[in-house]
């Protein structure tokens, strides 16, 4: 046991936080074509006292695009979006890394160009995806080809060093909820035989290679990882979550990560358990956490810090209301995803609520 709660200050990586709180990865969808706007820079801004904002997952390259009016992280106005952000999250001593999310086979042709999403196989997922046209099934992806794989790797050290120039703090690689690198950590949708599926050490060698890539760009100490292995979002399956974390959590070991990142869930396994006693670094937990839980997990070692989600998207003064115990606003899920500043930038923070 020890003292640290939420609000002892913590070092993550080359990153000094004043507390243990993070705003967890959440897709806005509110930055059309691709570039972030005010409307953004505003809600960035209004969480800045999160010890840690993690942005909404944004694209390291055109073909990683899924979704409507997410946000990328390749050309120029890009950077320039986001350099409107990471200014007014730093004008009020926040601290913001931006997570890097290839969606892989979690994409339409209507959101690439017409052109066809990619995948490690040519799988679909079941259901739909939600298009300007309403829902459409998932298409059939196209399996990349081995020789394109190196330069899709690539994409996250790029993006990487367009996140410090846009002036983030580090990036996170999404390695969660299954987009592209848990496509290929699992094992209905990578039916590869080559170097990149099979094994779980071949299965985690696109994941493994862009925190590399990334790290190489800008440091690792600016370098986070998120997984969720053994969730099954994005009708994603892996016979052997345990065997998968351990190993990608080994072999991260002594890397000087910024942070390992467990998205929160019912694995059936102790996955927090095993990440904390695989890797060396800050371990951060996720998912319906309250600030009596958060305390306990952070005293017993349990975890180095938390990611609040829906109750940081709901307000905006988070911290202010977990360390006074004041009532929290509820999440309006009709305005989660699209929309403008209602349900994004308008919910009241404490003194405006009274
Ligand atoms: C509106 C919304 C969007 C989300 N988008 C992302 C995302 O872009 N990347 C990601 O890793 N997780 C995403 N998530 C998952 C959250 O980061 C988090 O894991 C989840 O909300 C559980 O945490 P909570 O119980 O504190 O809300 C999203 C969640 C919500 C509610």
């Amino acid at each position: 046991m020890s003292e640290a709660n939420l609000f002892t200050p913590v070092r993550i990586g080359d990153i000094a936080l004043h507390n243990r709180i993070a705003m967890a990865p959440m897709t806005r969808n509110r930055s059309p074509g691709g570039v972030p706007t005010e409307l953004n820079a505003l809600y960035y801004a209004q969480r800045a006292s999160a010890g840690l904002i993690i942005t909404e997952g944004t694209t390291p390259d055109a073909g990683g695009r899924g979704y409507i009016d997410i946000p990328g992280l390749y050309d120029a106005a890009q950077v320039a979006g986001w350099r409107r952000v990471t200014d007014a999250v730093h004008a009020t001593g926040g601290r913001i890394v931006v997570q890097l999310m290839h969606t892989g086979r979690i994409s339409h042709p209507d959101f690439l160009d017409g052109g066809t999403p990619v995948a490690p196989s040519a799988v679909a997922a079941a259901g739909n995806i939600f298009t300007r046209q309403g829902p459409k099934p998932h298409p059939v992806p196209r399996a990349l080809e081995a020789h394109e794989i190196p330069a899709v790797i690539a994409s996250y050290g790029r993006a990487a060093s367009l996140a410090i120039e846009a002036g983030f703090d580090g990036v996170e690689i999404h390695g969660a909820n299954g987009y592209l690198p848990s496509q290929f950590l699992s094992t209905n949708v990578n039916l590869r035989t080559d170097d990149w599926g099979g094994s779980v050490e071949n299965r985690a060698r696109f994941l493994l290679g862009a925190v590399a890539a990334a790290a190489e760009a800008i440091g690792a100490g600016r370098v986070g990882l998120r997984v969720s292995p053994g969730s099954s979002f994005n009708d994603i399956a892996d016979s052997d979550p345990e065997a998968t974390l351990t190993h990608i959590a080994t072999a991260l070991r002594g890397r000087g990560l910024a942070y390992f990142h467990l998205v929160g869930g019912a694995y059936g396994y102790d996955a927090a358990g095993i990440a904390r006693r695989r890797f060396d670094g800050p371990l951060m937990l996720n998912g319906g956490y309250d600030r009596a839980r958060a305390d306990a997990d952070i005293a017993a070692g349990r975890a180095d810090l938390v990611s609040f989600g829906s109750a940081f998207l709901a307000n905006p003064d988070l911290p202010e209301r977990l360390r006074t115990g004041a009532a929290l606003n509820a999440p309006d899920t009709a305005t989660f995803y699209g929309g403008d500043a209602k349900g994004y930038t308008d919910y009241p923070a404490l003194a405006a609520a009274a």
